[in-house]
């Protein structure tokens, strides 16, 4: 752990052997980090909506390919899946499924919750990395990525280095300056790899659609928001109380999104923007209130109310809702 990059500290911390993703974690209550995904199956409830309505517009083809990126345990997307069921049941017999996940023991984990769930109605492929997929058509969908690739630490114009695990501002990096300052930041994180994963999915397929989900800003305040959430707790990494050394690998540790970053990565490689908004603006745009009124009409009212509970977390001001974004990009 000597005189290392920031990023190079990062990718050992969350993906190295004794890394948090390389790990077994349970998501949820007991777990350690908590995401829309685990809030309500309304979200893939919505996603598998919006499936229909590019199926529909003709963009998405019937035997299409529908890929979830960094899907962890693999429950949103079984939650698309239940909900296209529900929907527009024959297409699931038509539509091919799809999770890019680098780790065996989440491929293997997410293969069984699949086989359980749908038995063999659904097929599902797996693959390490975007370059391995190639198609014609695809829809790819993701929650939470883009917070969770490594990044360089800014400071007035010097880069950080990590020596033991203290954290130095002491190198000269012209990549990295070059991004601060066109993001306008005189501290702060600097993503690394979203250029070469928005070109690794640019040539995946002639034709797909991108969307994303994470919490940031088109463009994300000059100051460092990295973090690690430890119990529940969140721990901001240049905390002075912090123990980086007990946290290391075991903790999740994550910053917010500068989506103009990913913005521009996707538009170097040749792939449009359509729009960024609120997470409760897209969820109900794509019809998650439809959704919820087809419950009122079906279930009985203790289920219902449940499940509106659970959704409104996802769709509320002032949470989830508005401080997370939804990013579309397309290729034509
Ligand atoms: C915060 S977790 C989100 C997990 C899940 N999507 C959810 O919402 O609960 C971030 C996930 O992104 C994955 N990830 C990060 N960078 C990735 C990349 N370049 N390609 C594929 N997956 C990636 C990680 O392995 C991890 O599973």
């Amino acid at each position: 752990m000597s005189n290392m990059k920031f990023s190079e500290y990062m990718t050992e911390w969350l993906y190295g052997n004794d890394g948090y993703y390389a790990t077994y974690k349970n998501i949820g209550k007991e777990g350690d980090f908590y995401t829309a995904v685990s809030t309500s199956k309304f979200f893939g409830g919505s996603i598998a909506k919006h499936i229909i309505s590019l199926v529909d517009e003709g963009f998405l083809a019937e035997n299409g390919v529908v890929c979830e990126i960094g899907a962890h345990h693999g429950y949103f997307l079984a939650d698309v899946i239940e909900f296209i069921y529900t929907l527009r049941p024959k297409l699931l017999s038509t539509l091919q499924f799809a999770i890019v996940e680098r780790f065996d023991a989440l491929q293997e984990f997410q293969r069984n919750y699949f086989n359980e769930s749908f038995g063999d109605v659904v097929s599902l492929t797996h693959y390490k990395s975007l370059s391995e997929l190639k198609c014609e058509n695809a829809f790819f969908i993701a929650n939470e990525i883009f917070d969770a690739f490594p990044c360089e630490l800014y400071y007035k114009g010097k880069t950080a280095r990590v020596d033991g695990h203290n954290i130095e501002f002491d190198q000269e990096n012209e990549w990295v300056k070059s991004k601060a300052e066109k993001y306008s930041k005189d501290r702060g994180e600097i993503a690394v790899g979203y250029e070469e994963f928005a070109k690794e999915m640019s040539l995946t397929c002639k034709k797909f659609e991108f969307m994303s989900f994470d919490y940031g800003e088109m463009m994300a305040r000059p100051d460092f928001s990295i973090r690690v959430y430890e119990k529940h707790k969140v721990i901001p990494l240049f905390d002075e109380e912090i123990k980086r050394d007990e946290l290391f690998g075991k903790s999740d540790i994550t910053y917010d999104v500068t989506f103009q970053h990913v913005k521009d990565a996707y538009e170097e490689a040749g792939v449009d923007f359509v729009e960024l908004k609120a997470q409760m603006v897209a969820l109900v745009d794509m019809g998650i209130l439809d959704l919820l009124e087809m419950l009122k009409d079906n279930a009985d009212e203790k289920i219902y109310k449940q499940e509106l509970e659970k959704a409104k977390m996802l769709i509320m001001p002032n949470f989830l809702g508005e401080r997370f974004k939804m990013i579309r990009f397309r290729k034509n």
